[in-house]
């Protein structure tokens, strides 16, 4: 029995980190068994930072379905698709677009962030409408729920927003989606203890080599006030203590022990959590050693999740065009 149907995606900007596996991929292989699930890669989205580089979104693309694919999505089970390649998307994201107030996009808090992380001095008509492409990704499939992260919150609000006020004017076509947000538990920090970002360059990815990952843990953010072993440290203030929880939960109480009793030293704990990890993430690496090497297999995955989702897509609009009257 299928419970319902969800949509997610992620940015093309660059190879998946270990935050986006154990933070969001891992949860939607299990979320693939119990529903209809569409997997999107959001290369356009990614245009509205990365205009500049906008050939290096295509080459990202097929990176970020490698890393779906080696972290367990089954594309039997789901559709796992590239967005610019179901144009739908971009016809509903421009019908929204003309009920959408400009006072609801200014407020929303990422579009503020961005610009100021971005330093961007006059942003552009794409960064403001941002979420009104996500509400049309999410909407052009119906889908019930939508697993994010807390940050994309105010996105899912404007979403259910968007949808209430074409049901308004138009007559009942989208059901409202729900957020299915993610246990805080799973997060991971960057190594340098801040939230796991490229823009931050504190990420592990999932394609990183063992010795890369030795290197990257080797230099992580440890308790402030630990500085030699003897010192007694406070774990629960500490990044490394923060991968054991998911890399070795059964090994976080003996780390946390010896950690506080000044009986282990963060060099010797670090080399020990680089072997966690690479060892938890070795059939991955397997995995995607093997779809490096099969460059057409990943393409037909995407020629065929971009067919099953253009199915539900056209659907869509066909009712979004009659109920608007546009013929
Ligand atoms: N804004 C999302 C992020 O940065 C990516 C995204 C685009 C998305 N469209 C979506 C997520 C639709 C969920 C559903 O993480």
């Amino acid at each position: 029995m299928v419970k319902g149907r969800i949509l997610s995606g992620m940015q093309p900007t660059g190879k998946l980190h270990l935050g986006n596996l154990e933070g969001a991929l891992r949860q939607w292989v299990q979320l693939q068994h119990e529903y209809e699930m569409f997997c999107c890669i959001v290369d356009w989205h990614a245009l509205t930072t990365m205009y500049e580089s906008s050939r290096e979104v295509a080459p990202n693309a097929r990176e970020v379905a490698i890393d779906y694919l080696a972290a367990g999505l089954d594309p039997a089970k789901c559709a796992i698709f590239i967005q610019s390649h179901v144009k739908e998307h971009a016809e509903l994201h421009l019908l929204f677009s003309m009920i959408t107030p400009l006072g609801w996009l200014e407020r929303v808090p990422t579009y503020k962030e961005k610009r100021e992380q971005l330093q961007i001095e006059s942003s552009s008509y794409g960064l403001l409408g941002y979420p009104v492409l996500q509400a049309a990704d999410i909407l052009v499939y119906k889908a019930n729920l939508v697993p994010v992260g807390k940050d994309q919150l105010p996105h899912l609000e404007l979403t259910r927003e968007i949808c209430r006020r074409f049901n308004h004017l138009y007559g009942e076509v989208f059901p409202e989606p729900q957020a299915l947000v993610r246990e805080e538990a799973a997060l991971l920090p960057g190594i340098d203890g801040r939230k796991m970002s490229k823009s931050y360059g504190n990420t592990i990815l999932i394609a990183d080599t063992p010795d890369e990952i030795r290197k990257k843990v080797s230099m992580m953010f440890t308790d402030p006030e630990k500085i030699y072993r003897r010192d007694p440290g406070h774990p629960e203030r500490c990044p490394v203590f923060a991968y054991w929880q998911v890399y070795g939960p059964e090994q976080t109480q003996r780390v946390a022990e010896q950690c506080r009793a000044g009986e282990l030293g963060c060099v010797q704990d670090k080399k020990d959590l680089a072997e966690a990890i690479i060892s938890a993430l070795q059939p991955i690496h397997q995995r995607r050693r093997e779809l490096e090497s099969a460059p057409d297999y990943v393409e037909s995955v995407l020629a065929q999740g971009a067919e099953k989702a253009r199915a539900v897509a056209s659907v869509t609009m066909d009712e979004v065009r009659k109920a608007m009257g546009l013929y």
